[in-house]
């Protein structure tokens, strides 16, 4: 048996990515996404080892330490990352788990690499884990890795944390490999979920279609039960309110206001996803200045949008449409030296994020549907001073706890400019009423609480 960690993460992308540079040189940069967001400040607190791939092809690399977490790499090969990552994971996967807003693709060869690979994370956690260990595993990328994981080390305690929606039993049910995610997941103690609604699909599914028997949360699978259970996942509020207090991401939030000159800044930020209802937002913006509600110089829209899954037809598609939407609005409305949008396709840092939260009179996020959305967290989080105001879709796991915000259904246009124009237009006491309730609720429950809650009923599955 290994004498290895007594605390094993196991997500398909270490928290970060490997970059080979011009000069040839490779370095580690932080990976893109919300799974990395809430479980990096986690890992950095306790001893524990993450096993995940380094974001590049066909590189085998040793166990390593970085931004002080152990990390131990699992290499993917170019088919596989065709097939199991940008294939099953994120062309079936993906869109079938997020209200199939793009059609899913449903191929026997991916979902065989799915298998392989789900295969090479568990033996990686069943050779990293010390006995009685707690593995955690992550994400839709790795469902089968529960089961497996039981197999090859029945001595552990396993749990499983889903980041995205799961979906309704009728959208579910199109996956030609239903029963096996299903009977994958099972392998878990705990199998937690953002959302109430997520865990109860899953109940549902696992009575349809692998005859077990439910009990309230729990499943009986014979010789064990397995507890299904919401745990909505959050930011860490700590790191995020020392950003905002430092000196020079103030500067930099001043430069920015100063550099967009005297006018209200919307602001949207996210991973270039089709999930994400960008396209919405920006018609939403461009209505609104043609109908001559809002007056070029009065409201600029700051929209920045991280590269993601760019292989994918999908994310290419969304790009050029994106891109020329934004193209035909400035066209239409700016001035020479003043654009209404400010579209930045790149990642930037921690500190230019806090800064850009800071600087924002109205943070809009509009998934068209989204596990939770940490983005609105941050800015809710970011805003110390009570001021600011959240544009949030109903369809994002956050709106169940963010009450206060401006909801809004992202499909309904005319809702969006409503609901951006009220925002804009709310007063400092009304936005610092709104903005209280949400901060209590986010500072309540950030995302050391979501973690203590999860390990803990890890811990008490009987
Ligand atoms: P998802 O996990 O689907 O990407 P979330 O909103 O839950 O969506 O999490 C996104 C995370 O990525 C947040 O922590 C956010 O701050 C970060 N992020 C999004 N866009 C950028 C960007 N352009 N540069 C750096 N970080 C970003
Ligand atoms: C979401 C998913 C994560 C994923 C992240 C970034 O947050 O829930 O599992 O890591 O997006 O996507 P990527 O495909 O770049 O890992």
């Amino acid at each position: 048996m290994p004498n290895g960690s007594d605390f094993v993460v196991v997500a398909n992308r270490l928290p970060v990515d490997r970059v080979t540079g011009d000069d040839g040189r490779a370095s580690w940069r932080r990976s893109p996404g919300g799974l990395v967001t809430a479980i990096a400040p986690l890992m950095r607190r306790r001893d524990g080892a993450w096993i995940g791939w380094s974001g590049a092809a066909d590189e085998d690399l040793e166990p390593f330490e970085e931004d002080g977490m152990s990390l131990v790499p699992v290499p993917l090969s170019a088919e596989e990352l065709e097939l199991y990552y940008e294939g099953f994971s994120n062309a079936t996967l993906w869109p079938l788990y997020h209200d199939v807003i793009a059609p899913p693709v449903y191929e026997r060869p991916l979902w065989e690499a799915y298998v392989k690979v789900n295969k090479r994370f568990a033996e990686a956690a069943a050779a990293e884990a010390a006995q009685n260990a707690v593995v955690w595993v992550q994400d839709y990328q790795l469902q089968l890795v529960p089961a497996m994981l039981r197999e090859l080390r029945p001595d552990l305690r396993i749990g499983f944390f889903l980041h995205i929606p799961f979906p309704p039993q009728e959208l579910f049910e199109q996956l030609p490999w239903r029963r096996q995610i299903i009977a994958g997941l099972l392998g878990a103690d705990l199998v937690g979920f953002q959302l109430p609604g997520a865990a109860s699909n899953f109940l549902r599914l696992a009575r349809r279609h692998l005859d077990a028997r439910t009990h309230g949360p729990y499943v009986d699978v014979g010789d064990r039960v397995v507890r299904a259970q919401a745990f909505p996942i959050s930011v860490d509020v700590g790191e995020l309110t020392e950003l905002t207090q430092r000196r020079e991401v103030r500067w930099r939030s001043d430069e920015v206001k100063a550099d967009l000159g005297d006018t209200k800044i919307l602001l949207g930020v996210d991973r270039l996803d089709y999930t994400k209802g960008i396209s919405q937002r920006l018609q939403a913006f461009g209505e609104l200045l043609a109908e001559g509600e809002l007056k070029p110089g009065e409201a600029v829209f700051v929209q920045i949008a991280t590269p993601s899954r760019e292989r994918i037809e999908q994310y290419q598609l969304l790009r050029d449409q994106i891109e020329q939407q934004v193209g035909r609005i400035n066209g239409e409305h700016a001035e020479l030296g003043a654009p209404v949008i400010h579209y930045l396709h790149s990642s930037y840092s921690r500190e230019e994020l806090a800064a850009l939260y800071l600087a924002a009179d109205v943070m809009v996020v509009t998934p068209l549907r989204d596990g939770m959305n940490l983005v609105a967290k941050e800015y809710v989080a970011c805003r110390e001073d009570l001021r600011g105001a959240l544009v949030l879709s109903q369809f994002a796991g956050a709106a169940d706890e963010l009450k206060r915000a401006f909801q809004v259904n992202p499909y309904d246009i005319d809702g969006l400019k409503e609901s951006m124009l009220a925002a804009l237009r709310s007063s400092p006491a009304e936005q610092a009423r709104r903005m209280r309730s949400m901060r209590k609720r986010v500072i309540e429950h950030d995302v050391d609480r979501w973690a203590q809650d999860f390990l803990t009923a890890l811990e008490q599955t009987p």
